[in-house]
């Protein structure tokens, strides 16, 4: 291996870049989880989450990646051989349903073709079949990193509410939290599963549940086996600041930081700085002559673009071309995508010039590669950055 200069463009629908601020952050000595400067610290941090997954109910913070937080949501609410409704929008809405099933669940699956979100009326159709109310909880992706399709959360909570079904109500937002528009209580989601490593800008390592009073209500009489992940133990010691076994000390000092960086910068820009950025990313791709998987325009995703290679071109090839000649990493296609996609992470610590720099790098490696394209995407997507910068919606209060 021989050094490459300048900085390696993580371009990756996550994990995303960790800012400077956050690195430093982290970069302290670490102390007595159990000692007094840090209860402190954990009560800031967890009122600082409350105002990120826009909501008045506890969150709790595991140290773990995305995954254990999925499990987490399960276990601590359903019991064996439970039903619960999926809606498989991609790869990691697949994962969740085989854990699912793993922890001895009866998934009942709405299939689709991984180009749109999950439907809200074949939810309710399907809740409306349900009259034994045997089906216990409805789990959605919010925005599926596997395709860049962001599903309608707010029209899903709808149409449980038209089916007259008491089931919980669970959603991913591993890649859209901190990102993307998502509302915990307003949208009343029962479990909120998040984690670090993308629109919170912190490595991997830390995964969340919100939990709503209906959700903990569950979890009393909830029978399947849990212990690492109980929830009673992590709100009985959080009420203090503290946590039932060792936390992540040097990572929620990121996160402390982090938070700080979200409310600076105000959540309304957040979200709408990543909605600018997503669009010049499509125009740009649009331009190139390419498609994008997400069929449904009110579902495109403003955390990643998911493009399709020209048929006959392998994904992971141009990949290797950009990785190699330009020191950017950009997402594979995942599962059933594999070698057909490739995705384009704008999320996180961005801004413009790192879009462009993203977008010059995908141009230049369309044509290193020899994939069949037009030119002028970059261009597209300049003239939209420079465009939105002048116009006055910009400043989103
Ligand atoms: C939407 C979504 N859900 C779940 C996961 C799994 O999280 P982790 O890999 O952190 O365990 C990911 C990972 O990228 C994801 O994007």
């Amino acid at each position: 291996m021989s050094h490459r200069s300048g900085r390696h463009f993580l371009q990756i629908p996550g994990p995303t870049n960790v800012p400077d601020r956050v690195l430093r952050a982290i970069d302290r000595a670490t102390v007595d989880h159990r000692g007094p400067e840090f209860g402190p610290m954990t009560l800031e941090i967890l009122q600082g989450l409350r105002a990120v997954f826009q909501t008045k109910q506890p969150v709790i913070i595991f140290p773990a990646s995305g995954t254990g937080a999925w499990e987490a949501a399960l276990v601590n609410t359903l019991s064996p051989g439970d039903r619960v409704l999926m809606c498989e929008t991609g790869h990691f809405a697949s994962l969740w349903q085989k854990m699912a099933g793993k922890l001895g669940l009866a998934v009942e699956l709405i299939p689709t073709d991984w180009r749109r979100g999950a439907d809200p009326a074949a939810v309710e159709s399907k809740l409306k079949e349900d009259g034994a109310r045997s089906i216990k909880a409805v789990c959605v992706v919010h925005n599926e990193t596997s395709t860049g399709v962001t599903s309608r959360v707010a029209a899903v909570r709808k149409a449980i509410d038209a089916a007259g079904h008491p089931a919980l109500y669970m959603v991913d937002t591993i890649s859209s939290l901190a990102s993307i528009d998502y509302r915990h209580d307003e949208w009343g989601v029962d479990v909120t599963v998040a984690g670090s490593q993308k629109g919170l800008m912190l490595p991997p390592g830390l995964s969340f549940n919100a939990v709503s009073e209906k959700a903990r209500k569950a979890s009393q009489s909830a029978k399947l086996p849990r212990s690492y992940w109980s929830w009673d133990e992590m709100l009985a010691n959080n009420k203090t600041g503290y946590f039932p076994y060792t936390p992540a000390t040097n990572l929620l000092y990121g996160l402390h930081e982090a938070l700080k960086m979200l409310q600076e910068e105000g959540l309304p820009n957040v979200f709408a700085r990543h909605a600018r950025h997503a669009e010049a990313t499509r125009r740009a791709v649009r331009a190139w002559g390419l498609e994008i998987l997400c069929a449904v325009p009110e579902e495109y995703s403003n955390t990643l673009t998911t493009v399709i290679m020209p048929a006959g071109h392998d994904a992971d090839r141009l990949r290797k071309t950009i990785l190699d000649a330009y020191d950017m990493s950009l997402g594979t296609g995942l599962g059933r995508l594999a070698g057909k996609v490739f995705r384009i992470g704008h999320l996180g610590d961005f801004n413009d010039l790192a879009l462009a720099g993203t977008l010059v790098g995908v141009e230049m490696g369309l044509a290193l590669a020899g994939v069949p394209h037009k030119k002028g995407g970059v261009l597209a997507a300049f003239e939209h950055l420079t465009e939105s910068a002048r116009a006055p919606s910009r400043k989103v209060a």
